[in-house]
C-alpha cells in the first residue's frame, strides 16, 4: 500500500493554501495557543471561536462573551483572560464557549481553512494526536505558526517529535526536507527539552515579561488525550 505523504511548513508566510485541501493540517504553537487551547478542552471548555483580529475580539466582548486574547504574550485591555495555559482552568472555562485571538495562533488556524481537517498538536496531545494520525488516511501537513511570518525553534521541536513518530509507523513518507530538518531538530532537543528551549526567542519575550512559569507545562507530553479540531470555523473539544 502506498504511504501517506508527509510535510511541515515553518511558518504562515510559507503557506500555500491550495495544496492541502485533501490534507489533514496540524496546528502547532507551542508557547502558548495550542498549549492554552488543548488546557481549555481538558478543563471543560464547550467551544473556542478562533478570530484573528483584535477588533473582532472586542466585537465579540463586547456582545457578552469570554474573550481571551493577547498580543505580543501581553493580555489585551478589553479580554477576560490572556493565552498562558494556567488561565484556562476549570473554574474559569468549564462548559463555556471562548472568543481567542493571539499573536500568531489563531491567524494560523484561519489560514488553514481550505484544508480538509484542521486539528491541533502540542506536546500535551503529542500521543494521542500521533496515533489518531497514525489510523487515519490523510496526507498530513505539520503547520508550525512560528513568530510573525519568522521560523521558531520550539514549533519545529514539536513538529520534529510528531513527525518522528509518524515516520517510524510503517504508513507515512516525506521527501520535505523540512519534515527532515524538524526531525533532527527534535533529535538535538529530546534528551533535554526544557534545556534547549532556553534558546528560543519567544522563551526569552516571555521572561522579560514575567509570563515564563508555564513553559515547562507546555513541554510536558500527554497531559491531555483530547485532540481539538476545527468544524464550522469553530474550535470543538476531540475529533476521536
Ligand atoms: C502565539 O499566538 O504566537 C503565541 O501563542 C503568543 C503567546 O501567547 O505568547
Amino acid at each position: 500500500m502506498e504511504r501517506l505523504k508527509l510535510e511541515t511548513c515553518f511558518t504562515p508566510a510559507l503557506f500555500e493554501p491550495g495544496l492541502h485541501s485533501g490534507s489533514t493540517v496540524v496546528i502547532i504553537d507551542i508557547l502558548r495557543a495550542t498549549s492554552s487551547i488543548c488546557t481549555a478542552f481538558e478543563h471543560g471548555a464547550e467551544s473556542i471561536i478562533p478570530v484573528a483580529g483584535v477588533e473582532e475580539a472586542r466585537t465579540y466582548k463586547n456582545r457578552g462573551y469570554l474573550v481571551a486574547a493577547e498580543r505580543d504574550g501581553i493580555i489585551l485591555d478589553f479580554a477576560d483572560l490572556g493565552n498562558s495555559p494556567f488561565n484556562f482552568s476549570r473554574e474559569n472555562i468549564r462548559g463555556k464557549t471562548i472568543v481567542y485571538s493571539t499573536t500568531n495562533g489563531t491567524g494560523t488556524i484561519r489560514m488553514a481553512s481550505s484544508a480538509g481537517c484542521i486539528v491541533i498538536g502540542s506536546f500535551l496531545n503529542l500521543s494521542s494526536l500521533c496515533n489518531w494520525l497514525i489510523q487515519g488516511n490523510q496526507n498530513v501537513l505539520l503547520f508550525c505558526a512560528g513568530w510573525k511570518n519568522r521560523f521558531n525553534l520550539e514549533d519545529t521541536v514539536c513538529a520534529g517529535a510528531i513527525a518522528e513518530r509518524l515516520l517510524n509507523s510503517s504508513g507515512y513518507s516525506t521527501i520535505c526536507d523540512s519534515t527532515t530538518a524538524a526531525v533532527d531538530l527534535w533529535s538535538v532537543a529530546k534528551n533535554d527539552l526544557r534545556g534547549y528551549i532556553e534558546k528560543a526567542a519567544h522563551r526569552n519575550r516571555l521572561k522579560k515579561n514575567g509570563l515564563d512559569d508555564c513553559i515547562d507545562f507546555c513541554l510536558t507530553a500527554d497531559y491531555t488525550e483530547k485532540i481539538p479540531y476545527i468544524k464550522n470555523d469553530i474550535l470543538l473539544s476531540d475529533i476521536r
